[in-house]
């Protein structure tokens, strides 16, 4: 046997008997839906759990066998086990559990899920078990043994769970906990529903004990003739030989790894550049021995000039709408590419070539279909409101959840912006914070724009001034603003001013009004669609006249579900500022929106 072999049979042994001691959480496999993998979605049995009973006993103590991860069964007629979690209640997985059982409407705590699957182990074969997102806080055991724990409620994350398998039948156990904790992030207020559950796509991959972790393929920044990036395995194994592939432009390059298991490649391209226009994708393949990983890429550049944005070496102005993801046409989180060709459709017919997906990381279905279908999107970490500013744990993990949503859509060449906060309090411990996340996302990406959603700083006598320390930690400077909703009248529209002294794009991270759809009234009357309208009307009068105008996402596409939204007949737990009912219904406003479009689209063109 050569050294080489000897060291990849050595490194293969030591990764076995690190795994064998436990499962372990695993760097993301990039591109999970191009991967081999069994769907774990479908009908899952759950419990629900308030005093945590299933994982502590009377003491407050962690039980270490004897939990509801045992799925334990009584036996004889004198056993005494006091769950089932065969005969307990199915409930189809993904799904936030609010909407699909009346007693969890605003539940938040523990709810367990269990699922059955078959599984046919192959020598050289690991099975990795991926969660597209869980809400909020989660812990996972299969069959009965601990697989790993993951927080945060809108990024995914996978665990290596080869050597908890058995040939044949196997079950899953996932505690899943929503509560929200001053220290979370988000924190404990949000103006959004906390839709708990497994909220996304759950799949069962299969790789090789050595298989292609990651890979990043795109247009080199600088060089619009170089197509760059590299191939990352799982193992730090020098010489081995992995294949990128672009069949349409005839490219097709071998790369050998270094000691660290990573190759980089810049190939001359010539790609036919992604637009919104002409939203364009090539077939790439990123191979290793019979492994082989299909994508679809785009390439494009994106960049500012001053106050201007540059897309393509081409000044653009973003026509944007806000999104939350909540389904259209039922109750609960959106989740599936119905969902988001839907919502997505809306944004395209009302003129949109940008879509806000606010307020945290949207599921990998709906960035991959804004692709598709020409949208640029701005993508968002929840850092939102009065975080823990000063906490490290809240820090680590804002970090760590800014890391899993770069990770995991940097070859999505639509997302043009990473988004660090939202509408956050001025202070030393916040700049501090933000300023941290603002360099840690350049230092993963320092090929996309950095933004966050502002507010304005002070408004005295129709001046509207925006100063913020983070200026100079973002490159495109957006702010939330509502003259003529939750400030000053829509006649006073006209009579703003606004002061914004950096020499940067600005886009209008949110601005409108709410409506219920279908009451119809004077424009003086709150919550009427005419209502809604006039600040929709003033306001785009109003913001055309930024000079360092470079968009606009406002508030928002369609309603969606908030507890802080509690006037009766009117909300009813639901957040009004949608252009467009749940129902599909478009409101007045979103008219005057598609016709602002319009305009803006001729102005550009
Ligand atoms: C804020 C906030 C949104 C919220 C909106 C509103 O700007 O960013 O999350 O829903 O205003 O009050 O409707």
């Amino acid at each position: 046997m050569n050294l080489r072999t000897r060291k990849t049979v050595i490194t293969c042994l030591l990764c076995m008997f690190a795994a064998s001691l436990f499962a372990q959480e695993v760097p993301l496999l990039g591109n999970i839906y191009g991967r081999q993998y069994q769907s774990l979605n479908g009908k899952w049995n759950y419990v629900i759990d308030p005093l945590e009973n299933g994982y502590y006993d009377y003491r407050l103590m962690p039980f270490e066998k004897t939990g509801f991860f045992e799925n334990k069964k009584a036996t004889s007629p004198d056993d005494l086990v006091e769950y089932n979690l065969d005969t307990s209640p199915i409930m189809d997985i993904p799904s936030d559990w609010n909407s699909k059982d009346e007693r969890l409407y605003v539940y938040e705590g523990t709810v367990w899920f269990k699922k059955d699957f078959h599984v046919t182990r192959k020598p050289g074969v690991r099975h990795i078990l991926y969660f597209g997102a869980i809400n909020y806080e989660s812990k996972v055991w299969v069959n009965g043994k601990k697989a790993g724990d993951h927080v945060g409620g809108y990024t995914p994350f996978n665990f290596d769970v080869t050597d908890l398998l058995t040939d044949g039948h196997n079950f899953v156990v996932v505690k899943v906990d929503n509560k929200r904790s001053k220290d979370g992030v988000p924190t404990l207020n949000m103006d959004w529903w906390n839709y708990g559950g497994i909220t996304r796509d759950v799949m069962l991959a299969e790789v090789p004990e050595t298989y292609i972790e990651d890979y990043l393929v795109q247009l080199d920044k600088n060089n619009k003739g170089t197509i760059t990036g590299w191939v990352k395995l799982n193992a730090a194994l020098e010489g081995e030989t992995v294949t990128v592939e672009i069949p349409e432009l005839k490219i097709k390059t071998q790369l050998v790894t270094s000691s660290d298991g990573k190759a980089s490649f810049q190939v001359k391209a010539k790609p036919v550049l992604w637009s919104p226009e002409n939203p364009k994708l090539y077939e790439v393949t990123v191979a290793r021995g019979s492994e082989l990983l299909a994508d679809q890429i785009g390439f494009r550049t994106i960049e500012t000039r001053g106050p201007e944005v540059i897309l393509n070496g081409k000044r653009v102005f973003l026509r944007g709408i806000s999104i939350h993801e909540e389904a259209p046409f039922r109750e609960g989180r959106a989740w599936s590419v119905e969902d988001a060709r839907t919502l997505l459709t809306w944004a395209k017919e009302m003129g949109c070539n940008y879509v806000r997906l606010a307020h945290y990381p949207h599921n990998e279905l709906m960035v991959r279909e804004a692709e598709k279908m020409g949208l640029m999107v701005w993508s968002e970490i929840p850092v939102y409101w009065t975080i823990s500013w000063e906490n490290e744990e809240t820090y680590r993990n804002a970090e760590r959840q800014l890391h899993d949503m770069i990770y995991r859509d940097r070859n999505r060449c639509a997302v043009v912006i990473w988004s660090i906060a939202n509408e956050t309090p001025h202070g030393d411990a916040r700049d501090n914070f933000l300023r941290n996340l603002s360099l840690y996302a350049r230092s993963m990406d320092n090929t996309r724009l950095i933004s966050m959603a502002m507010e304005v700083t002070a408004a005295q006598n129709y001046v509207n001034r925006l100063e913020d320390n983070m200026n100079e930690y973002v490159d495109i400077v957006s702010f939330n603003q509502y003259v003529g909703w939750y400030r000053a009248t829509v006649e006073e529209c006209k009579l703003m001013k606004w002061e914004i002294p950096y020499n940067k794009p600005v886009v209008i991270s949110e601005f409108g009004g709410s409506a219920l759809q279908g009451l119809h009234g004077d424009k003086t009357e709150r919550f009427t669609e005419e209502y809604q309208e006039e600040p929709y009307k003033e306001n785009l009068k109003m913001l055309d006249q930024i000079e360092q105008l470079a968009g606009l996402s406002p508030w928002i596409l369609m309603d969606f579900k908030s507890p802080r939204r509690q006037l009766p007949n009117i909300q009813d737990f639901y957040n009004r500022k949608g252009v467009i009912s749940k129902w599909g219904i478009k409101k007045k406003a979103f008219y005057v929106m598609r016709d602002f479009y319009q305009y803006k689209e001729e102005q550009f063109r």
